[in-house]
């Protein structure tokens, strides 16, 4: 077990009385300590590093290409390796998608899918339609308008008063149903919200509806019922709102499938790509967007007023093309799958239940909750407590995870993702399964005593 040492930080972002153990560097799905210890890291930069850390083949690409450009100005040139990057992404997205933008941050591109939502309404003359729609317990992003749509209630909480406005319909997490249903007997009231909420808004005021297909850091790997998505879809045509899929995190494998949507046979209007695009190589994301939204503000404005200095960079296109290669013949997806269904398969049988319940995902989004019920004084303790401590149980038994809070309604209900790299063998998952519940039982022991 290692023991975790605890300095002050310097950084603006960790907790100020507190900084984790040093890290040299990563090695394939590990992170190195300064001391030599090994970490299996089930967090992968929240979801991004889908072939671990050190792989030489990105590093090769993103150095190859930063010799020859890394930025241009793209309003006056045009550049070979973003062109065909560009093809290369719809390529590889859903089929009805017919341009592609690269940004730099899974934030910034959600802020350009809805101000090109906005801008498709405007330039279609529907300058009325301003509102987005967004879902409980969904997450999309820091940004003002991308906090705004999602429904993080202790990410939001400082910023409450300024968030961009944005009505939300129930999420769809069916362990946590906001109308107390059982799955097998429900009329998918998580979708006839989604179409209240525009009815109460008003379809003529609404632009567009963001969902994440497979909720991410705000439920941990919640998957819709089957049913759920193409309604949703569905009625989001019915009343020509575009529907803008967020897959920052389900993008590009993670889930077996190039993305989530795909599981379903969806197809928005605007897919939002981010984390494993670069593999954590590069700060990159990217907007497909299909023919009905290029009509609009594409067409008649004749560009997209969202400027930005990383935008269409062509050092991400580089590391960006390695990736799609890397997934070109569908094996890595294939491993996400079959590693995927072991991982959920030895955590079900190995974890305490009566602490980790739920254990749910898609190929390698797996996640669970935390059931504080097992601790013997739980209710005296702040939301994300026990996601916390299990965060730092998993630590010192050399497993990185991503914990969270939020799944059972405002900021109650704590929860956590294990997202390992995609290219993960079966030993490792072992490995994973045994870190994780050597943690749960330190965490029940060191709590109850
Ligand atoms: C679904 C989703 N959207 C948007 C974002 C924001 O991405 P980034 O952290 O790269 O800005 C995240 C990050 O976790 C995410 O999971």
């Amino acid at each position: 077990m290692t023991e975790i040492r605890v300095l002050p930080s310097r950084t603006a972002y960790s907790r100020p009385d507190e900084l984790g153990p040093r890290i040299l560097g990563g090695e394939g799905p590990y992170l190195v300590g300064a001391d030599g210890t090994r970490y299996l890291d089930a967090s992968c930069g929240s979801g991004s590093l889908i072939f671990g850390h050190g792989d030489e083949r990105m590093i090769d690409a993103l150095r190859a290409q930063s010799r020859k450009l890394t930025l241009f100005p793209s309003r006056h040139f045009s550049s070979e390796i973003v062109e065909r990057y560009a093809r290369a992404l719809l390529d590889f997205g859903p089929p009805s998608m017919s341009r592609a933008i690269t940004f730099s941050s899974g934030s910034d591109a959600v802020e350009a899918a809805i101000k090109l939502a906005l801008q498709h309404h405007f330039a279609a003359k529907r300058p009325q339609r301003r509102k987005i729609l967004g879902r409980n317990a969904s997450y999309h992003g820091n940004t003002i308008a991308g906090l705004g749509a999602g429904g993080f209630v202790a990410r939001r909480k400082p910023y409450e008063d300024v968030l961009a406005p944005c009505t939300k319909a129930s999420h769809a997490h069916c362990a946590a149903c906001e109308f107390g249903l059982q799955a097998q007997i429900c009329a998918l009231e998580c979708a006839q919200s989604v179409e209240d909420t525009i009815l109460e808004e008003g379809p003529e005021n609404v632009a567009a509806v963001i969902v994440e297909p497979i909720v991410g850091a705000a439920l941990s790997a919640a998957p819709p019922d089957p049913r759920y998505l193409p309604r949703v879809c569905e009625i989001c045509r019915h009343h020509d709102i575009l529907l803008i899929a967020d897959e920052v995190m389900t993008c590009f494998a993670r889930t077996g499938r190039p993305f989530a949507s795909m599981h379903w046979n969806v197809e928005p209007d605007i897919v939002i790509c981010g984390k494993a695009i670069s593999a954590g190589y590069y700060p990159l994301s990217a907007l497909l967007v299909n023919e009905r939204v290029v009509h609009g503000p594409l067409a008649r404005d004749r560009y997209f007023q969202n400027g930005q200095t990383f935008a269409c960079s062509p050092a991400g296109a580089a590391v960006g093309l390695t990736v799609l290669d890397r997934l070109a013949n569908g094996s890595v997806a294939a491993n996400a799958t079959r590693m995927g269904e072991l991982l959920r398969g030895s955590l079900r049988k190995e974890l305490p239940g009566e602490l980790i319940n739920s254990v749910r995902g898609m190929g390698l989004m797996v996640g669970f909750d935390i059931s504080t019920s097992a601790f013997k004084n739980p209710q005296a303790l702040s939301p994300g407590h026990y996601s916390d401590r299990f965060q730092r149980a998993a630590l010192k038994r050399g497993l990185v995870i991503y914990a969270s809070s939020g799944s059972a309604g405002s900021e109650e209900g704590d929860h956590a993702m294990l997202l390992l790299p995609l290219t993960i063998s079966e030993r490792e998952v072992k490995e994973a399964t045994a870190s994780l519940v050597a943690a749960a039982n330190d965490l029940l022991e060191t709590e109850n005593k």
